[in-house]
């Protein structure tokens, strides 16, 4: 385990930003993980999962803790269910295609997300119907101040729309080590409920799909809006959906009547930051070397050369048209540096 210098984060951000860490160390081990800690009590320390739900506007002035615990197996199953842990740092996709082979149901909905599985309680990730939260079980985490190990089910994280306990009540206490799912071996629960999969599908004459099939609907439907990070630097959705009390959203509704909103609650609507953003201008726009991408208009890119501040004031630009044409603020999902 080697501590690195003024280490560049470039291949460590799916925005590819280029950023210094004044100090750097990947981890592969809770043993090596807790050393480290020990070791630098008194040092700022900065966490680093997968680098796909951050923006880098600055060098860290830190030690950059890189998570990259790897590993999965089972370690429960009955007739119906099976318990599978993967450890922190295990490429998400992977692990997801991985237990798709293994028919094993649950995850599929969420393929091609990018990140890794140690990150996916923080913010709850969710696609196409599905959320983490659906297949959660518990996660074992370490507390940075005292490196003592604790199991968090699911009622402690706290889940909410792209929330959970790791954004709020304890976040920046906790590394996430390992995740815990129970998936299904059999009469897996198919969810083709989401708007394009039905028509994916259709398009390939399937018409009882099995787990393989509606990853490889998502994956296509992924492909066609989202950008490939490794092609075009990205953080995936860079806004939240934002969601609106009813009473609040009638008299815009009223204003605008073509405006898309789903029910969430008895009071609540959400509304899809993506149209908004469409509908202001937006989508396709470049500015220098970021911009807003061309087929998902919640997504920002990095052409190349943007530093975090460009890409940063785009987000301002985004929110405040959308603010001054729909009286509607639009919160980042992503973490901003
Ligand atoms: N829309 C537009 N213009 C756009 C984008 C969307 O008009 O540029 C409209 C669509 O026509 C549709 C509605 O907005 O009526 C919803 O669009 P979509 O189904 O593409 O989903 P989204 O709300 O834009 C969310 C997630 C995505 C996830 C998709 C599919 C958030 C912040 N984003 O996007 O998550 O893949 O649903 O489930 O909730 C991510 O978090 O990185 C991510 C990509």
């Amino acid at each position: 385990m080697e501590i690195l210098n003024n280490f560049s984060l470039k291949n460590y951000n799916t925005f590819g930003i280029e950023a210094k860490a004044e100090q750097f160390v990947a981890v592969h081990s809770v043993a090596e993980l807790k050393n480290i800690l020990e070791q630098n009590k008194n040092k700022k320390k900065f966490i680093l999962g997968g680098g796909s739900n951050m923006l880098l506007t600055k060098n860290i002035e830190a030690l950059v803790i890189h998570i990259d615990l790897k590993g999965k197996k089972i370690i429960k199953e009955d007739s119906d269910f099976v318990w599978i842990e993967g450890q922190a740092g295990e490429n998400w996709h992977q692990f997801v295609l991985w237990n798709i082979e293994q028919n094993f149901g649950g995850l599929e909905n969420m393929s091609l997300i990018p990140g890794n599985v140690g990150t996916t309680p923080v913010q709850n990730i969710g696609a196409y119907g599905t959320e983490i939260k659906d297949t959660f079980v518990s996660c074992e985490a370490i507390h940075i101040e005292t490196q003592a190990m604790k199991t968090f089910n699911k009622e402690e994280c706290n889940f909410g729309y792209r929330e959970s306990v790791f954004k709020n009540e304890v976040k920046d206490q906790y590394i996430i080590t390992s995740v815990v799912f129970k998936l299904t071996k059999q009469n897996h629960k198919i969810n083709t409920s989401y708007g394009d999969i039905l028509a994916e599908l259709a398009k390939n004459n399937i018409t009882a799909p099995g787990l393989k099939d509606v990853s490889n609907a998502v994956i296509a439907i992924r492909k066609s809006k989202l950008p490939d990070p490794a092609e075009l630097g990205n953080s995936g959705s860079f806004f939240k959906n934002p969601i609106l009390l009813k009473s609040d959203f009638e008299p815009i509704h009223q204003k605008f009547p073509e405006m898309r909103f789903f029910d969430i609650s008895e009071t609540e609507v959400k509304v899809p930051a993506g149209w908004l953003i469409e509908q202001a201008g937006l989508k396709g726009k470049r500015f220098g070397d970021a911009g807003v991408h061309k087929n998902q208009a919640l997504v920002l890119v990095n052409y190349g050369g943007a530093t975090g501040q460009e890409i940063l004031d785009v987000s301002k630009t985004v929110q405040d048209t959308v603010f001054n044409t729909f009286g509607i603020h639009i919160e980042a999902e992503v973490n901003i540096i």
